[in-house]
């Protein structure tokens, strides 16, 4: 039997466009445009390319996109003070900094640094305790999106057993904060895990956020699971020639989507989920700025 495909992508387009019914509400009605300021230090491929995707989205839901590139040299106190300028700017409702950042900026202090109210992407401190806590917090972007896919795949999580393999502050913990607030019970596993095959099998959802290519076959996955696959890993395409490379997940899917119920495809799972969850964050922080 063959698992049910969860459509991220189409997902997705459905998330946007409440967003943007959202936007011209406030516009309309209330004469608000929501503003998301994207600031992106040094020349990483990868990271462009997500800073582009990013500000084009923000553009077709109708919010205002601010973008700051600076260059990798970037004092840190130079960021600071855009940060410190984006914070105190009305037209700015939501900052995400991207990350990586280069070695010689503090991460943790840039991130410590955005208002919490404007920190759409649920990384400050504060918003980590109150997630964790159960209160009302920014909410990080991908495992939102996890979340979604979810909930709307099963109705009520209430109950089930969930392990989360990868432990990292932007998508394992917060997945788990997140199962564990819908009344899952959680595993977090991860690289020193004993018997990760056996934990595995245990989980009624599996999320996959380890940032390592297949590492998790088919026969680690409990029949009729629900699989979360978040990672995005680039890998040379099996046929030869040209130098083609294949993007794959952390799970392998082609033995994965023959046991599990259902499944979330790399590309086209989880990845468009997370924009779209960083669009809906800004229309949050942009609600709550003017309550
Ligand atoms: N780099 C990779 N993913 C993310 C993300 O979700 N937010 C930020 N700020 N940087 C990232």
């Amino acid at each position: 039997m063959s698992a049910k495909i969860i459509d991220g992508k189409a997902f997705a387009a459905t998330v946007r466009e409440k967003v943007a019914g959202h936007v011209s509400r406030l516009r309309e009605v209330h004469g608000i445009v929501p503003g998301l300021a994207v600031v992106l230090v040094g020349d990483d491929p990868a990271s462009e390319v997500y800073v582009r995707n990013k500000g084009k989205q923000t553009l077709e839901v109708g919010m205002n996109s601010y973008e700051h590139k600076l260059p990798e040299d970037t004092p840190e106190a130079d960021l600071l003070a855009l940060v410190a300028r984006l914070n105190a700017d009305p037209a700015v409702h939501g900052i995400l900094v991207q990350l990586p950042l280069p070695d010689h900026i503090d991460e943790e202090k840039v991130i410590n640094s955005v208002t919490p109210s404007k920190d759409v992407d649920g990384f400050h401190i504060l918003n980590v305790g109150l997630l964790a806590t159960g209160q009302k917090a920014m909410v990080p972007c991908t495992p939102l999106g996890c979340l979604m896919m979810l909930r709307d795949h099963h109705g009520s999580l209430s109950g089930l057993n969930a392990v989360v393999v990868g432990r990292s502050n932007i998508v394992g913990k917060p997945m788990a904060q997140l199962l564990l607030r819908d009344s899952c019970t959680v595993t977090i596993a991860h690289s020193r895990t004993k018997d990760l095959a056996e934990v595995c099998r245990g989980a009624d959802i599996l999320v996959a956020a380890v940032g390592r290519a297949q590492m998790i076959p088919g026969d680690w996955v409990k029949p009729g699971a629900t699989v979360i696959d978040v990672g995005i890993n680039r890998i040379p395409a099996p046929e030869k020639g040209e130098g083609k490379s294949r993007l794959v997940g952390d799970v392998d899917f082609d033995s994965a989507v023959q046991v599990a119920g259902a499944i979330t495809p790399v590309p086209g799972g989880v990845g468009p989920m997370t924009i779209a969850c960083l669009l809906a964050n800004t229309i949050t922080a942009c609600c709550r700025a003017h309550d």
